[in-house]
């Protein structure tokens, strides 16, 4: 899980090398790293901590050359440290490499490149690769990647610079993400398209064993045993500010004030006309595949999984077809969960999570069709399922997932609706009532944040002093709890559990006392009446209750000690807007309690290892 990038031609390079760094660090930030082509030798910086280090240390030293790599290191085998970070070199220091992924049998390759004479510095599998690549070096970086990677087992994004041939740069691909930027007498490799987006638009999308020699005037791109492969150009229509801040002090404020904009563009064109009328074409499964479907497994991680379980719920209400929802990393091993009359809905906002990949692929081993919810276009989930539906919510940066988290529930609202109305499990009358009441969610979101942002900020410093979180909810409102305790653990590091409110009695129960704040989301629907009564019992504990609640909800007052008011909609539905609040509400503790909210301590954004 770390973040690569190449770039050949008339710029500085360095400063194109940490622009696209900059742009990469949601994907590691312990260490980072470049080497670049000068007067006909490698020069390597690297430093530990934030990129900012490594910058500072560039500006000083200003290394001149028309070619270079780069990395910014999330650690997987070693420490993070200067010595492990990337890049990293062969014995002599002509070859460096840097490199996104796991090497399986690094240990066993490392034992027998030492027993040849090599000598290595670091403690990480990365490092195998340089000196493979001077094992095979005959004068030529793209024969010698070739052989190299046949010895690798594992997973990689690398790209490799030989000091012998300069304005060359050779990258291959096995399972972590890699893209080439076409420029104007100038190129790019790099994990994702942000990195390059400042330079150009236009890209090739490498695929899993396929490599890529880049010259400033050329980008040939290979199968990694040499074929050529003819790649269509992919026109990135994103916008390089949609990237940025935006004037916030983080990207997670950002992006949870984004939320209408992003569940407006969710919606799109899929729901349409005064009807209304569904439309979800791009799903291309047919009919009678639908309309056979048994069971629905959904595959994804942390707060996608969360989005699964929301959308889950709504699919069992409305169709009436069982959907199971278990984290990708467990799945992966439940090999009876799938077969032909299942169908897998793969959630991922990153479309890159190893895990959620490794189920896919599972999965659709096993007979099983997928549908891929993602937010990255041209993602590996995207590309390894049998189809997509895109949440089109603009690249999300900030560590905690958030507008990615309501535009899936939404995505997964669309086609629970699709799969009744195939199906033919909901009446008319019913459906066109939740489209319109889907229609009307951007606004509500708007509505409930400039209504009641300021609220939430005022609650979230009344209970700083609170050092343990039960957040609670029922029905589709399971999930809510569940996210909002994630939010609260990852960015403000406070513990936080997240339970359906019926378990209280079977043990969390025991944990409520003065000193615990319970959060509930208590929606007017099916599961309010016994929402109210687990309120009543932490109440009687001497427990503090913030509860989530409709407006002109009037009895709420007598079983809470604050209320957090979101406006009505459907009870199905409700998670979309009852996500933003424990968003808002665990932004704004982490804030006050100085946090680094955009990057937590030991997470990433972007899970590409196992
Ligand atoms: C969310 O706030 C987390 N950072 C994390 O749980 C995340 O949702 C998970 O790693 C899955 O990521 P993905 O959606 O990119 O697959």
């Amino acid at each position: 899980m770390c973040g690569i990038v190449g770039y050949l031609g008339p710029r500085t390079t360095y400063e194109v090398l940490l622009e696209g760094l900059r742009r990469l660090e949601y994907r590691g930030y312990d260490s980072a790293g470049v080497a670049i082509q000068v007067n006909g030798h490698l020069e390597v910086i690297k430093a530990q901590g934030k990129l900012s280090v490594l910058a500072d240390l560039l500006a000083q030293r200003k290394p001149e050359g028309r070619s270079g790599i780069g990395h910014t290191r999330w650690a997987t085998h070693g420490p993070p440290s200067e010595i492990n970070s990337h890049p990293h070199c062969d014995c002599e220091g002509h070859i460096a490499v840097v490199h996104n992924g796991i090497i399986e049998n690094y240990l066993e390759l490392r034992e027998k490149l030492q027993a040849e004479g090599h000598k290595f510095k670091s403690q990480t599998d990365t490092e195998v690769i340089p000196h493979l690549l001077e094992k095979y070096y005959r004068g030529d970086l793209e024969k010698a990647m070739q052989r190299a990677l046949k010895d690798i087992q594992g997973s990689y994004a690398a790209v490799a610079l030989v000091d012998k041939q300069p304005g060359l740069i050779v990258a291959a691909r096995q399972y972590s993400p890699l893209v080439a930027g076409i420029g104007e007498g100038e190129n790019f490799v790099a994990s994702d398209i942000p990195a390059i987006l400042k330079f150009t638009r236009k890209a090739y999308l490498i695929d899993n064993g396929e490599m890529v020699v880049v010259t400033e005037q050329n980008i040939d791109v290979k199968t990694i045993e040499g074929k050529s492969v003819k790649k269509p150009v992919f026109q990135v229509k994103w916008d390089a500010a949609m990237a940025e801040k935006g004037g916030h002090k983080h990207f997670m404020i950002k992006e949870i004030l984004e939320q209408p904009d992003a569940l407006r563009q969710t919606i799109g064109q899929r729901i349409r006309g005064r009807g209304p009328t569904l439309n979800l074409e791009e799903t291309k499964f047919s009919d009678a595949f639908l309309k056979r479907i048994k069971k629905i497994v959904i595959i994804a991680c942390g707060t996608a999984s969360y989005a699964g379980m929301a959308g889950g719920y709504c699919i069992e209400r409305l169709c009436g077809v069982p959907v199971i929802v278990d984290v990708a990393s467990e799945l992966q091993h439940r090999e009876c969960m799938f077969d032909k009359s299942t169908l897998g809905i793969a959630i991922s906002q990153s479309g890159e999570t190893a895990d959620t990949l490794q189920a896919i692929r599972m999965a659709r081993r096993q007979g099983a069709k997928v549908l891929a919810i993602t937010n990255v276009i041209g993602s590996s989930v995207a590309r390894e399922s049998d189809s997509n539906l895109y949440i089109q919510a603009g690249p999300e940066i900030g560590v905690a997932s958030t507008k990615a988290y309501t535009s899936q529930i939404l995505a997964m609202l669309l086609f629970a609706m699709k799969l009744a109305e195939v199906r033919g499990a909901i009446k008319p009358a019913r459906l066109r009532g939740l489209l319109r009441a889907i229609k009307k969610l951007p606004d509500q979101a708007a509505e409930f944040l400039a209504k009641e942002a300021k609220h939430v900020k005022r609650l979230a410093k009344k209970y700083l002093w609170c050092k343990r979180y039960l957040y609670l909810g029922r029905g589709p409102n399971y999930s809510t709890a569940m996210e909002g305790a994630l939010k609260l653990k990852e960015i403000a590091y406070i513990d936080a559990e997240g339970y359906a409110a019926g378990e209280m009695k079977h043990g969390p129960l025991a944990l409520v006392t003065e000193e615990c704040t319970v959060m509930s989301a208590v929606v007017e629907g099916e599961h309010y009446e016994k929402s109210l009564g687990n309120l009543q019992e932490i109440r009687a504990r001497g427990g503090k209750v913030i509860a989530i609640a409709n407006e002109g909800d009037a009895e709420i007052e007598k079983y809470a000690d604050d209320v957090i008011r979101i406006p009505k909609t459907d009870e199905l539905l409700s998670p979309v807007l009852a996500g933003i609040p424990v968003q808002l509400y665990a932004y704004h503790v982490a804030d006050m309690l100085g946090c680094e909210i955009d990057q937590p301590r030991n997470l990433a954004k972007s899970v590409t290892v196992e």
